[in-house]
């Protein structure tokens, strides 16, 4: 319907606003794109510009995937195009129309966007997350290890989306192909307390 295809349009274009790169500017940071891991993401905000700023970026590009995903969902849109919906957010946030489709790696969105689906499952993301970084102390290696988790994790709670967050964890996954070389070299960023 017009009204569906109005909102995967308005969910890319809302995810294409970037986070980190709003928050940097109005701190009078750096530019992301431009220092540390050269990503514009909460956890480069974090290296840049410390925890306030980073919670900043969080709370933005989280609400990028929440608010189409649960405005859609109270506007009793099907669990297929819910999905849709979610990649179209997250492709706004990692290939952005706004900054020659130079975006992150969409983890805080696609965690935004597939929260909606139960507490008690973005509860267990957040879990996974926080323990692998508690191990590892690398944000990506706690990225990829919960975006290899979460399609199980949606086998086992609600099996209908299943296959866009194979299709989400996927597009993450690969996002991080940066990251899997630097820490195959020995070379990634850890995040150190200061
Ligand atoms: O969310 C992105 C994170 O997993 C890795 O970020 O800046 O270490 O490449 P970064």
């Amino acid at each position: 319907t017009p009204m569906i295809a109005a909102i995967i349009v308005a969910a890319y274009l809302l995810g294409s606003i970037s986070g980190a790169v709003l928050v940097c500017r109005l701190n009078g940071l750096p530019d992301p794109r431009t220092q540390g891991s050269k990503n514009p993401g909460a956890t480069n905000v974090l290296r840049l510009g410390g925890g306030f700023c980073a919670a900043q970026v969080l709370l933005v590009d989280v609400l990028k995937g929440t608010i189409p995903v649960y405005g859609s969902y109270f506007l009793q849109v099907e669990p297929v195009w819910l999905g849709v919906i979610a990649i179209a957010a997250c492709l706004g946030h990692i290939y952005p129309i706004f900054f020659g489709f130079k975006g992150g790696k969409g983890v805080a969105t696609a965690f935004g966007a597939v929260a909606p689906i139960s507490p008690g499952f973005a509860l267990l993301l957040i879990i996974t997350w926080g323990l692998t970084f508690l191990v590892f102390r690398y944000s990506s290696v706690a990225a990829i290890v919960t975006a290899v988790l979460a399609p199980i994790y949606t086998h086992w709670l609600d099996n209908r989306f299943t296959i866009p967050m194979v299709m989400l964890c996927t597009l993450i996954i690969v996002r991080h192909r940066a990251n899997i070389v630097r820490l195959w070299q020995g070379e990634e960023g850890k995040l150190k307390r200061r």
